[in-house]
């Protein structure tokens, strides 16, 4: 049993296999948070303190017997005494803000509870247990569900949030975050993943002091300026000790995370959709879901912490049939041929590929309505015959008839004004009456919180996808929202309509994979926009940085490894130079980046030189002889590319630590340098091993606490990567 109450002490506390979480319900039956951390047996209820405070406020039952802004809350919310950040804040029919929820009863059950419309982490019946907690102000109107399920063997902790209109008038929730989390006491620092358009992810860690800091999006997006995601560590953690909390929040839309340091050195972490702009309305008896947000602990580190998402976002957040599949090593047309392609030139573009071992190609922006470049044409998810020269059904099965796969850009969400489907539902898209909307890439978003839109959109892609035979969707989003209108409200509000809008696009998603169960997607938003758990639910993986430069890359893929597994970082190999930042690397070290994600290459393979497609031909050979380790092994950063000069390494080893894959990258070019030396991780220290190709045998100690040097390699960005196998 790994949740449990204890009726003697009034406290829920939840297991996993190296953690613990426990709540209390106390006085007044006010829900408070006693801890999470490690392990830990027995009543912590002996930790709260009852103090009383100037200026601070007290429950009304109680006289001066003890001050609210000084109490470790489960949920903290606007009204109940409490200054700090709220979790969730509402309004009655009158507009009076605030309410004061408190216990009303509990329920435990076996298995984990599932969220409507919204993904969430699932499990087996006998992998989770799931915890309720009802609080209510009947008064204000409010009941509120405090959804906790625990995945004991990945220590994930979920929690998500439902709020009932329980008055005979409407209420509107103007904030409801999925969980927050109260820290007692202890130095803490903040670690999360900042970053920009061609440079998300790029990992920072901050300490956490007096005061806020929070970060987020209202962009309609994840965004590719800050991720759902967060890690709170202990000042002392690092990679490989120390406790650290992450948060992975299960969504895909405006996001707030909020860190908050107060007067009394409690540490106050609380996250989910943004409260900037949102009001969400509730009729009677109506509910309002927040998204999942996951928990994970690690008293081991940064790395351990890391491994266990992967785990989570790999077996308990991606589905379809490629969860585990090898996913095949294709070409994309993008980077290959831009706008400019027919049936014939991609037909020859497969036939290259094809030649080198490549097993699918996606055809990417360009192939549908008016669309001859980025002003054009969205909307209108027809196959442009003209520009193809033929039906797209032809052109399919050709690329298949070399023993290839065919795969379809789509990007759902948007409309040019030059479409038809623009001239025909100019209401559709999100202007606001009267106004000139801003433009994103020429582009406007369509409203896809009305079912006739996703239904518009989604039967035309059907159809093109029921008329050839397509296998893989890559679906892009290329600018975020702005000018907020929906038609079909009758009171406005942007954030619950960007809301309702993320809902429509999950729906979307549901009903392809539902229609389409074999189908590989790939998810992307104008590179890593939407790099988020919420999206990982449909898509098993996602275009990670429209950069394709392999150098910074290095930095991308290190930043979102921290949360986001191998298998989800579409990477690919391009040409050199490269074309968005112009660097010069040589061919291997890009493989050597791309093949640390989900491979393929987005050229055109036969403009390749005759030697690089024998190195290609060996580059596939490689991926898939790694495939397995890369995708199921164990992740370890072994430097950080943001700090160390002169190389980056990271490594992939099989959790039986029969072997691993070394990767080392220079990040210059060095005459009569010094030795650098790689300390191996997750090696048996008592095992021997060898290099794959080398007589030598090494012991894991030696490898792991010694270390092994590396060769000198003349010239830049040079690649070492090998292959480490248990005698
Ligand atoms: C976005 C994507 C690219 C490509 C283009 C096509 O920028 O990230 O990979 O698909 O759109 O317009």
């Amino acid at each position: 049993m790994s949740v449990f109450y204890d009726e003697n002490a009034n406290t829920f506390t939840l297991n996993t296999d190296n953690s613990t979480y426990q709540i209390l319900i106390g006085r007044y039956g006010i829900l408070l948070h006693l801890y999470y951390g490690e392990k830990t047996a027995g009543d912590l209820s002996y930790l709260m303190t009852y103090n009383v405070r100037g200026f601070s406020l007290n429950p009304y039952e109680t006289g001066r017997e003890f001050s609210l802004d000084t109490m470790p809350f489960e949920y903290p919310h606007y009204g109940n005494g409490d200054y700090r950040h709220a979790s969730f804040n509402m309004k009655n029919a009158d507009g009076v803000y605030g309410c004061d929820l408190r216990y009303k009863s509990h329920r435990i059950t076996k298995g984990k509870y599932a969220i409507p419309k919204l993904p969430a982490v699932y499990a087996g019946e006998n992998e989770a247990e799931t915890l309720e907690i009802v609080l209510a102000d009947e008064a204000a109107g409010a009941e509120v569900t405090l959804k906790y399920a625990t995945l004991d063997k990945l220590d994930v902790i979920t929690k998500a949030v439902s709020v009932k209109n329980i008055a005979d008038k409407e209420i509107t929730v103007t904030k409801a975050y999925s969980g927050a989390l109260d820290v007692m006491y202890g130095d803490y620092d903040a670690v999360y993943l900042p970053g920009r358009s061609t440079g998300e992810r790029h990992v920072k860690r901050v300490p956490v002091s007096p005061g806020s800091f929070s970060f987020g999006s209202v962009r309609g997006n994840s965004s590719h300026q800050y991720n759902p995601f967060m890690i709170l560590a202990d000042r002392e953690a690092t990679e490989d000790k120390g406790s650290c909390i992450g948060m992975a929040l299960l969504y895909s839309g405006n996001f707030k995370c909020e860190v908050e340091y107060d007067q009394y050195r409690k540490t106050r972490v609380s996250m989910g959709v943004n409260g900037e702009l949102f009001e969400y309305a509730l009729k009677p008896g109506e509910v309002f879901d927040t998204p999942e947000l996951a928990y994970i602990y690690s008293g081991e580190g940064l790395t351990v912490l890391s491994q266990r998402a992967h785990k989570l976002i790999r077996g308990h957040i991606c589905r379809g049939a490629y969860r585990d599949a090898m996913r095949p090593v294709l070409v994309n047309s993008w980077e290959a041929t831009y706008f400019d392609f027919n049936g014939e030139k991609l037909v020859k573009l497969a036939k290259d590929a094809a030649e080198l071992g490549i097993e699918t190609l996606v055809l990417d922006d360009g192939w549908f309505g008016n669309r001859t470049g980025d002003a054009t044409g969205l909307g209108d998810w027809y196959v442009n015959e003209e520009k193809m020269g033929e039906p797209l059904s032809a052109t399919v099965k050709k690329i298949n008839s070399l023993g290839m796969k065919f795969g379809l850009w789509i990007e759902p969400e948007m409309v040019s004004e030059d479409s038809d489907l623009y001239r025909t539902h100019p209401d559709w898209a999100f202007t606001i009456p009267g106004r000139k909307p801003k433009m994103g890439r020429n582009q406007l978003v369509l409203d896809f919180s009305r079912k006739e839109v996703v239904d518009c959109v989604f039967d035309q892609i059907a159809a093109v996808m029921d008329a050839a035979n397509v296998e893989y969707i890559k679906m892009d989003m290329n600018r975020c929202l702005m000018d907020i209108y929906s038609a079909a409200e009758t009171r406005q509000n942007a954030g619950a309509t960007m809301y309702k809008h993320v809902l429509g696009v999950y729906d979307f998603l549901e009903r392809l994979l539902g229609r389409y169960p074999n189908l590989l997607f790939e998810s992307c938003n104008g590179g890593g926009g939407r790099f988020d758990a919420g999206i990982l639910y449909y898509s098993p993986q996602i275009w990670c940085s429209d950069n394709t430069d392999a150098i910074e890359r290095i930095k991308i893929q290190h930043g979102t490894s921290f949360c986001y597994p191998s298998s989800t970082m579409g990477a690919h190999v391009t040409v050199s130079p490269n074309h968005q930042i112009g660097r010069s690397t040589p061919l291997k070290t890009r493989a050597a980046v791309a093949m640390s994600g989900t491979f393929g290459y987005e050229l055109d393979p036969g403009k390749l030189p005759d030697a690089e497609k024998e190195q290609v031909k060996q580059q596939i050979k490689d991926y898939k002889k790694y495939w397995s380790l890369i995708h199921r092994g164990l992740y370890f950063r072994l430097t950080n590319p943001n700090e160390n000069p002169d190389f980056a390494a990271w490594e992939f080893a099989s959790e039986d630590k029969k072997e691993a894959l070394l990767n080392f990258v220079t990040l210059d070019a060095w005459c009569n340098p010094p030795v650098f030396y790689v300390k191996v991780k997750g090696l048996d220290p008592d095992a021997a091993y060898y290099i794959e190709g080398k007589e030598k045998t090494y012991t894991g100690s030696a490898l792991m606490n010694a270390g092994i040097p590396a060769p000198y390699m003349k010239g830049e960005y040079q690649t070492w990567q090998i292959h480490i196998i248990q005698k």
